[in-house]
């Protein structure tokens, strides 16, 4: 069993390629009300999750919630890759501005088994470039990842990790 201490107030912001489990991990792990996704958002604003020219406004909309989350004391989980730096900075900033712990948790599993996963989904047209331009992206966030404010990265390596990994929360005083 990994067990992954997160503070009980704190920003966890998921990283992995489509495919890797995020969504799943975030059922099996929180409340449906502390998961905020990129997908949820897209369609909120947009009617529909895969509308990519929707980004843009989804995650300014889910920045707000972020934040307004936060600032109310609530434990936020972010379901999107967040494989750009960018897309992690808004998170840690938003973290920072409500004194909240950002912590990544990476899921990382094989590309041939994400792509055989996304292969599966009807609501994912992707290309194998588009994930393997991912699988890049996750490669170089690894070294990122540590300095760019996250309190903790906890790091998921392969499906069996991933199943038997068991949150544990920190209390904070
Ligand atoms: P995107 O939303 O596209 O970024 O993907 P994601 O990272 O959220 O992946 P998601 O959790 O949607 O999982 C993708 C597919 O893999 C789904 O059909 C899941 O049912 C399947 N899957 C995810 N995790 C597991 C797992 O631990 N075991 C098995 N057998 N299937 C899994
Ligand atoms: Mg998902």
């Amino acid at each position: 069993m990994t067990t992954l201490d997160i503070p009980e107030l704190a920003l966890v912001a998921l990283v992995g390629v489509s495919g890797s489990g995020k969504s799943t991990f975030a059922r099996r792990h929180f409340a449906p009300s502390q998961v905020l996704s990129s997908d949820a958002f897209r369609a909120m604003v947009a009617d529909d999750e895969n509308d990519q020219s929707a980004s843009a406004d989804a995650f300014e909309a889910l920045h707000h919630v972020a934040a307004t989350r936060l600032r109310r004391g609530r434990l936020t989980v972010v379901d999107a890759t967040n494989l750009q730096p960018h897309a992690r900075a808004a998170l840690v900033r938003v973290a920072r501005e409500h004194d909240v712990l950002p912590v990544a948790v990476v899921l990382d599993v094989p590309e041939a088994l994400a792509w055989e996963r996304t292969e599966g989904r009807a609501d994912r047209t992707f290309g194998r470039q588009v994930l393997a331009r991912m699988q890049r992206d996750l490669r170089r966030s690894y070294k990122q990842l540590a300095r760019e404010g996250f309190r903790k990265v906890h790091v998921l390596r392969g499906v069996e990790e991933i199943d038997a990994a068991e949150i544990r929360y920190e209390k904070l005083f």
